[in-house]
């Protein structure tokens, strides 16, 4: 079958054919394009558009090819694309009458329509792989619930905080990116079929009818817009790298969480590497790699958006770019979903080492100065002022908080507004330890694990949906 024998003497050249066809990265439209011809064939018989014989073979020849799979067509760079190989693998098995499935359809429309049933697809599959994920991160908070853990700002040692709290924080960054995803899927839900090359066609097909048997929610209104769309390959793709960008911030917590400085948490040997010439080392690889492809979706989603940006309506073939760089974007983020989730589900807490750095560098001098206005009703800022006098004290004295007490308390006061504060020894040791700093964080969104819990019991409402 050669499309190009009406209107052309001779082939391109093989470098051109090679340069301008799709069919590599086609073949992961291969089932869709199967499902789009089998819809618009049986559209075209139901509406007698076509003779029903040459429907009913087109649409045997289709179920044979399904069956056969991919291998059976004939995927030399000579055809543009995929649906060239498809036309030429149904010709073959039927003769001429194969043609008849090319009428009222083009290309143009056959390739968004693919487009958007396999993103149908891969988005259900990338949510249903987020969910698992959240799923993993409820289940490890649900057991360190009380796990104490230490909060960055800056990357400084701020506040103490459960372990809990931290995963829910990924569960909820994660919701979010996996909301994203299904409110995109409105959009991609949209059947651009019966756009045929451009404006239509003359012949009276069903367009409800094609996107029903398409299983989309509804047909595209515009049919220049309906060929020349890429915004919702963009949108799905941004809903990537933000996932990516998700994840890339997850495994850069792990690995330096995991340094010998931090010594916080330790990555399963599974998910670690060593050194060729250190044989002490073990360094998270997997981790590191995960921080590094996060990166690729982004450039995908660079590339996308400036490929469509300038080009005019409707159908050029710039468009065909599109979809290397989709599919690039989703795979990476795919493995570096499930690689992350595999990583964090294996993780060890060094639980020892958490509670120290929870007690120690002051990270409970906020909720001392919290105390002073709850108990003695101070303005904040005088208390701010008091605490950090403390603890600048205690820096120069080489003391923890350990050594803190309500004299030392009462000193600095005096120093700082002329009068002690008379907090007793309770009072002081109560704001300093980690465990009950923690514990005082009831407010929907703490870090107490009772917040904590009815964060999870949210998520897993959501889960459940
Ligand atoms: N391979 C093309 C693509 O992916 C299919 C449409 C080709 N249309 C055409 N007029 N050459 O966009």
């Amino acid at each position: 079958m050669d499309l190009r024998e009406g209107r052309f003497e001779g082939q391109m050249t093989r470098d051109a054919a090679e340069f301008s066809s799709s069919i590599e990265f086609d073949k992961r439209l291969f089932e869709a394009d199967i499902k789009c011809n089998r819809a618009h064939t049986t559209m075209l018989i139901e509406e007698e558009i076509i003779p029903k014989d040459a429907g009913e073979n087109i649409l045997k020849a289709l179920d044979e090819l399904e069956e056969e799979g991919i291998d059976a067509l004939n995927m030399d760079p000579s055809f543009e694309d995929i649906h060239m190989a498809l036309e030429d693998y149904v010709t073959n098995k039927i003769g001429p009458e194969a043609g008849f499935m090319h009428t009222a359809k083009s290309r143009n429309d056959q390739v968004c329509t693919d487009i958007r049933l396999t993103l149908k697809d891969e988005i259900e599959n990338t949510v249903k792989g987020i969910k698992n994920f959240i799923r993993t991160l409820t289940d490890m908070s649900k057991e360190n619930l009380d796990t104490l853990f230490i909060a960055y700002t800056h990357l400084q040692h701020a506040q103490p905080n459960t372990f809990a709290h931290h995963l829910m924080a990924y569960a909820n960054e994660l919701r979010r990116d996996c909301e994203r995803l299904m409110d995109t899927y409105k959009r991609v839900d949209i059947c651009p079929l019966g756009s045929a090359a451009l404006t239509t066609t003359g012949f009276p097909i069903n367009r409800e009818r094609t996107a029903q048997l398409l299983g989309f929610s509804k047909v595209m209104d515009n049919s220049l817009d309906g060929v020349s769309s890429r915004d919702f390959a963009c949108e799905a793709l941004f809903d990537y790298a933000m996932l990516s960008s998700t994840l890339g911030k997850i495994s850069e917590e792990i690995v330096i969480w995991s340094s010998y400085e931090f010594r916080m948490v330790e990555c399963s040997n599974e998910y670690s590497s060593t050194s060729s010439i250190m044989p002490q080392k073990k360094n998270p690889d997997i981790a590191e790699l995960a921080r590094g492809k996060s990166t690729i979706a982004t450039g995908e989603l660079m590339t996308t958006l400036s490929m469509i940006k300038g080009i005019p309506h409707s159908y050029n073939r710039d468009l065909q770019e599109v979809s290397v760089h989709l599919w690039n974007g989703i795979d990476n983020t795919n493995d570096i979903l499930g690689i992350v989730h595999g990583m964090i589900e294996t993780l060890t807490i060094n639980k020892d080492r958490t509670e120290e750095l929870a007690g120690s560098n002051f990270a409970t001098a906020t909720e001392l100065a919290d105390v002073m206005v709850r108990e003695k009703n101070l303005p904040f800022r005088t208390a701010h002022r008091i605490v950090g006098r403390i603890v600048s004290e205690a820096i120069s004295d080489g003391i923890g908080t350990d050594k803190i007490d309500n004299d030392y308390v009462d000193r600095v006061a005096i120093e700082v507004t002329g009068e002690p504060l008379s907090l007793g020894e309770d009072l002081v040791r109560g704001a300093l330890d980690p465990l009950l700093n923690v514990k005082s964080r009831t407010v929907k969104g703490g870090c107490a694990p009772s917040a904590v819990e009815e964060s999870i019991r949210e998520m897993e409402k959501f889960l459940e949906e």
